[in-house]
């Protein structure tokens, strides 16, 4: 029986809210890094700051690379962006413990599916999460938006009740356990396939999709077509219009995610989002030409 030796892959603002947290609740964290970025750090001890609307909080974490790992990994928590997980995973294999749990904070779907097959020794969760949060530099993290994350193992495993029940109760994230997890996935992709990948083609804030013109229009069929594979694939969900426009509304003045990557040059996580859809809707028979459509479109314009 191994000590819980808490591990989280990858440094961006999940990455360091979650190890942030973990270590508001006592635990101890190694934030794995990639080798080339943690060659850069002479001290591997560094401060990890966290602010809120309320305070600040600063914590000292080591830092690590795959190769520097020295214990072995029984609680791993991923949240690298979703096209970088499965290689950040694979990673860290030779330290994973048969029995390590671990846990996916990707956005989109395809990327959980991916890991489980490929280490059916551990015990795979995906998580679906509201927080909002972004780095105002590295290792700084602010935790603009409380939100919700919902936690679930991927496959029914004998012992998946005990893993991550340490984040349920005292923790400063709110964390809950959600056996049904692909439907939390569903939920939140359904949404950001309708939103993100317009935003970043029109490079507009998410309530510039209602402006009442072809960003509009277009939103509409995206809603249609997605709703239309949800009802195939029985899903039920409240009124998918009314929950995009609810997220439009209520983040009006948010730029996406996929919008942020597009701004910057990176890749998006589209391929797991639009992507996913698209190819769920191809292997049931549905159209689904204004998803292509977009994904043409952004390919043409340069954004993956
Ligand atoms: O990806 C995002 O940025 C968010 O999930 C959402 C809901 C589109 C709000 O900006």
């Amino acid at each position: 029986m191994h000590a819980d030796n808490w591990y989280i892959l990858g440094a961006g603002s999940i990455g360091c809210l979650w190890a942030a947290s973990l270590c508001h609740k006592g635990l101890t964290p190694r934030l794995i890094l990639r080798e080339s970025s943690y060659q850069r750090f002479e001290h591997k001890r560094i401060p990890l700051k966290l602010s809120t609307q309320k305070q600040v909080k600063c914590f000292d974490i080591d830092i690590v690379s795959p190769g520097a790992i020295d214990s072995p990994i029984n609680r791993l928590i991923v949240c690298t962006k979703a096209h970088d997980a499965l290689a950040a995973v694979c990673s860290v294999e030779s330290h994973l413990t048969d029995s390590c749990q671990i846990l996916l904070l990707q956005n989109g779907m395809g990327s959980q599916q991916a890991i489980s097959d490929t280490f059916p020794e551990q015990i795979v969760w995906a998580g679906s999460s509201t927080d909002g949060a972004y780095l105002s530099a590295p290792f700084d993290v602010c935790h603009a938006g409380q939100g919700q994350t919902w936690i679930g193992p991927i496959r029914k495993h004998k012992d998946s009740t005990q893993g991550f029940n340490g984040l349920l109760e005292n923790f400063r994230l709110k964390v809950s356990q959600y056996d049904a997890i692909e439907q939390k996935l569903w939920e939140k992709l359904a949404i950001n396939c309708c939103i993100n990948g317009l935003t970043a083609l029109f490079n507009c804030r998410n309530g510039e999709l209602l402006d009442n013109d072809e960003k509009q229009t277009w939103l509409n069929q995206l809603i249609a077509e997605t709703s239309r594979v949800l009802t195939a694939l029985d899903i039920e969900t409240p009124s998918l219009q009314e929950c995009v426009y609810g997220v439009c509304q209520a983040t009006a003045n948010n730029i996406s995610s996929t919008c942020q990557d597009a701004r910057q040059g990176r890749a998006t996580e589209l391929p797991f989002i639009n992507g996913f859809l698209i190819d769920k809707a191809h292997a049931l028979g549905i159209p689904v030409d204004n998803h292509r459509k977009l994904m043409d479109q952004l390919r043409a314009s340069g954004i993956q």
